[in-house]
């Protein structure tokens, strides 16, 4: 273990064998040599400073019907919301007032022109209306690349769409059959084909998912040559086909959960060494303090909500969401005086673009 990590220090180059070895330590002695080990990387390589990217959840309505997530389309518990572009635009300037780096435009998914137009304009509002200063960053699931196109003309520069897992047959397990993981596969090919900083992510924790998945994960966000990366837990939704047959999450279970997460984000740090990598919410859906130790950790983007508190309640993807209550200014103060507590500044009116996208 310590070999691997005085390797580490110096050297991405990691095999598979390693890094599940390092994603399997469990005692706490060396855990934290391997979260301090990450950190350090991420000093060298991206330095101390923590990117705020605005999170606008502007529509639960979604055409797909994933087993483990609350707004999926089979669920009849939600009731759906679609904010109008002028809601979506007023958020996305409060983002940059408030001086963020970028604005995250997050929604189910839906294919139909309408929406896609609506995307498109409100985008082009923005970046109109920033003169390209602030960050656009999309997380709208599968499009065409035409699409994907059309939305990076009106001016977005990076999207997010994430992979889930890489072992096809948990893939199968966890969608229905008319999803498909080669057609995400093709979507990460297509953007960045069409130009956009990709940032992609899994899920860990899943029931079934081994130590080797995860290593295989991040093999695999490696080989793509990533540039940006969002991966959180997984944390049963009680409303979902995989949340009945898992009950909620004992305390013991979620200091587990929120354990491999960290380890997943320090060990995707050694590996890939200068991408962007958030610290999700879902950390915190299992401890206050999970997103600054995610932080502490290797990850270097946080992303603040910036929805409209009407509209937070009905974005649960999974329970005990964070921040439900709360509105864009609670929780900038909040997270400013988190990232303060540890030490790191914040990259405020700086976009920070991955690096990693930078040097290509
Ligand atoms: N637990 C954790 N993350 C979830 N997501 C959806 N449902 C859950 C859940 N139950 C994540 C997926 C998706 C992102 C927007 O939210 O990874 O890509
Ligand atoms: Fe939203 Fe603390 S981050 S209230």
């Amino acid at each position: 273990m310590e070999e691997i990590l005085e390797k580490a220090r110096k050297t991405g180059d990691l095999s598979r064998a390693e890094i599940t070895a390092l994603l399997s330590v469990s005692d706490q002695k060396h855990m934290q040599m391997l979260f301090d080990t990450a950190y350090a990387v991420k000093a060298e390589e991206v330095g101390r400073v923590a990117y705020f990217r605005g999170l606008i959840e502007c529509s639960n309505i979604c055409i797909k019907d994933c087993f483990y997530c609350g707004i999926r389309r089979s669920n009849q518990n939600v009731e759906r919301f679609l904010m109008d572009e002028e809601e979506i635009f007023k958020e996305a300037m409060w983002a940059y007032e408030a001086e963020y780096g970028s604005c995250v435009i997050q929604s189910g998914e839906r294919q139909d022109e309408e929406y896609i137009a609506m995307i498109e304009r409100v985008v082009k509002r923005i970046a109109e209306a920033t003169g390209g200063s602030l960050g656009i960053t999309l997380s709208l699931g599968e499009q065409t690349e035409e699409v994907y196109k059309r939305w990076k003309e009106a001016g977005a520069h990076r999207y997010l769409l994430r992979i889930e897992t890489t072992n096809p047959e948990l893939y199968a397990k966890i969608h229905p059959e008319d999803h498909s993981m080669d057609v995400r596969k093709e979507c990460l090919k297509a953007l960045r084909r069409t130009g956009y900083q990709v940032g992609t992510g899994v899920m860990m924790g899943m029931p079934g998912q081994t130590m080797e998945d995860l290593a295989d994960d991040i093999l695999f966000l490696k080989e793509i040559d990533i540039d940006m990366i969002g991966m959180g837990p997984y944390i049963p939704h009680s409303d979902t086909p995989m949340g009945k047959e898992i009950p909620a999450y004992t305390d013991e279970e979620k200091k587990v959960a929120l354990q491999l997460g960290l380890k997943m984000i320090a060990v995707t740090r050694l590996v890939l060494r200068d991408v962007n990598i958030a610290a999700a919410t879902a950390l915190q859906a299992l401890e206050y303090t999970g997103r600054e130790q995610g932080l502490k950790c290797g990850a270097n983007v946080i992303m603040p909500n910036l929805t409209e508190t009407e509209f937070r309640p009905k974005y649960q993807l999974y329970d005990n969401k964070p921040c439900t209550d709360e509105n864009s200014s609670m929780c900038r103060g909040c997270l400013s005086g988190r990232i303060k507590g540890i030490g790191e500044t914040i990259g405020f009116n700086e976009r920070g673009d991955s690096l990693h996208y930078r040097k290509r």
